[in-house]
């Protein structure tokens, strides 16, 4: 009875500290130990004063409910790990009673609310990506119609003056550029308004193989060394598998941009743990992680936030839509982007699809 309770203790999905009247702890489990940071053997020989020196608000919801064995949630606040990261975490604080009613110590829930966090981002970054899309679709159509009528008038140039190499060569520059503006129109209302995926039973290595094959042929790759490390239980999963290789091309050929054709970018898959993506009770969903990982300048956090905005681009010849794009098709495969970045230390975007 004893190992099923421990056992059950430690599946549980939140971390679970529990303190005793004097504040020491009786029960750490391993998820405390994952979010927290902070070893089982560590934490059962320390106080809970000192084990939890840099978490005031922790201290002081464990003191409150010690004090009056009262419950007490805080749903959002950060923990501070001795290393120095800092986790998005909910607490729950709730008095143990012995059998005869008697006030025994506290239990702490720790719940890793990263997850929550991330889709709340993403949330926010939709919404203003579907009204910078409305107004651009809007403005597209109005382009689109001049441009096809100074393209026509170009050509009917060009057959009046056959003769004259000179203007020949300006009107077919009219025609290319008339050109380049339809396409990245075109490119532009496909992003206001997504054609619907063909979906199929996709392969995600044999696409990041094909995206890496691509990109390494290219002459502004020369110098940069790709590394891949594929793990090879992922099962297919379904989507569109040319919108998926655009998403993967961009977003490699971003991380070789950013390199200046130099350095090294390393592709990861991964399948991503469920303890992190459970989204409340019976809602367990696997995911994969798609990790283009580069070593290039970093992304300020400024710039993180503007790096799905459509146009917004530092590159000569840029368009400033792959990201908004990528975005999009990713949105639609009920996935998401994260990106990691500090700047001068390269930046990973990870790329998530859901598994079923
Ligand atoms: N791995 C990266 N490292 C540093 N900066 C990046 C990285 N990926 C993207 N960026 C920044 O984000 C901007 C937007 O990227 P996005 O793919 O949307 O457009 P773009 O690459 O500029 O244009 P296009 O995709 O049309 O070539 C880039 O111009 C660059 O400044
Ligand atoms: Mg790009």
């Amino acid at each position: 009875m004893e190992k099923l309770y421990a056992d059950i203790i430690d599946s549980i999905e939140d971390g679970i500290v529990v303190f005793d009247k004097d504040f020491d702890i009786l029960l750490f489990n391993q998820i405390a130990e994952i979010i927290t940071g902070i070893s089982k053997s560590r934490a059962m020989n320390t106080k809970g004063e000192s084990l939890f020196c840099d978490n005031k608000r922790l201290l002081d919801q464990v003191k409150k409910s010690l004090k009056n064995g009262q419950v007490f949630s805080d749903y959002d606040t950060d923990f501070f790990r001795p290393d120095g990261t800092v986790a998005p975490v909910s607490l729950i604080t709730s008095p143990v009673l012995s059998p005869e009613g008697e006030y025994e110590g506290t239990t702490l829930l720790i719940r890793d609310i990263r997850r929550v966090k991330e889709l709340e981002e993403d949330l926010r970054r939709s919404d203003s990506l579907v009204s910078v899309g409305v107004l651009a679709a809007g403005l597209a159509h109005e382009i689109k119609n001049p441009l096809g009528g100074i393209r026509g008038a170009a050509q009917l140039l060009q057959m009046e003056v056959e003769e004259n190499k000179e203007l020949i060569e300006y009107t077919s520059l009219i025609v290319r550029e008339t050109d380049r503006v339809t396409g990245l129109i075109e490119e532009l209302l496909d992003f206001a308004n997504p054609k619907s995926l063909k979906k199929e039973q996709v392969n995600i290595h044999e696409i990041l193989d094909s995206v890496i094959a691509l990109q390494s042929r290219s002459e502004a790759t020369r110098e940069t060394t790709f590394v891949t490390d594929y793990d090879p239980s992922i099962p297919p999963l379904v989507g569109d598998s040319d919108k998926l290789a655009q998403v993967l091309l961009n977003i490699v050929k971003n991380g070789c941009e950013a390199m200046d054709g130099r350095g090294s970018l390393k592709v990861v898959t991964r399948v991503v743990s469920d303890f992190m993506l459970n989204e409340g009770p019976g809602s367990r969903s696997a995911m994969i992680a798609v990790d283009v990982i580069d070593s290039g300048p970093g992304i300020s956090e400024e710039a993180q936030r503007m790096l799905f905005t459509p146009f917004y681009t530092k590159k000569r010849g840029g368009t400033g839509l792959g990201l908004a794009v990528s975005h999009r098709i990713v949105e639609a495969h009920k996935g998401y982007i994260k990106v990691e970045s500090k700047e001068g230390e390269g930046a990973t975007f990870s790329l998530y699809l859901p598994l079923r």
